[in-house]
């Protein structure tokens, strides 16, 4: 089944010229880009993005680190998006990451780790709400659809 999936690529990315690199990522993987937004997060949406880890030690240090430098909030569409960009990304923490994951190829660090994506798909539909309109997603057909059966 069709789903959506919030990503994110983190101001660690954007500032080791890695952008590029990580879209393709998804890209190749058969996923399409349905939204996607280029901003320093203002510090009051990281907040509410990273509610759930308030009460943990990290919690200000992530936030400052989301808020640092431009990131990018895309939305990708697909069968098993959720987990399919979830599977890709890798071990949260980069060093332990499997190589062949975003964060095991091109992680540096433990904590800036490149890249975000929705641990669920209610987490998904919660935080695409946050980043967008409905008007800022778009619903195209790519010329391969429907091929194998296979919806993208
Ligand atoms: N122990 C820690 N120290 C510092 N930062 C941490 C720590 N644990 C997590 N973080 C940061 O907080 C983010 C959110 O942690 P979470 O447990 O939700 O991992 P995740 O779901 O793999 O990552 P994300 O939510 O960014 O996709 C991590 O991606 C990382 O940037
Ligand atoms: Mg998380």
């Amino acid at each position: 089944m069709s789903e959506r999936t919030f990503v994110m690529i983190k101001p660690d990315a954007l500032s080791r010229r890695l952008v590029g690199r990580v879209i393709e990522r998804y890209e190749s993987k058969g996923l399409k880009l349905v939204g996607m937004k280029l901003q320093i997060v203002p510090r009051e949406l990281a907040e509410r993005q990273y509610a759930e880890h308030w009460d943990k030690p990290f919690y200000n240090d992530l936030v400052s680190f989301m808020t640092s430098g431009p990131s990018i909030a895309m939305v990708w569409e697909g069968p098993n998006a959720v987990e399919a960009a979830r599977t890709m990304n890798g071990a949260t923490d980069s060093a332990e990451a499997e190589p062949g994951t975003i964060r095991g190829d091109l992680g540096l660090t433990a904590h800036r780790n490149v890249v975000h994506a929705s641990d669920s798909l209610d987490t998904a539909k919660w935080e695409i709400n946050l980043y967008f309109d409905e008007a800022e997603l778009f619903s195209y057909a790519m010329p391969d659809e429907g091929w194998l059966g296979v919806k993208v």
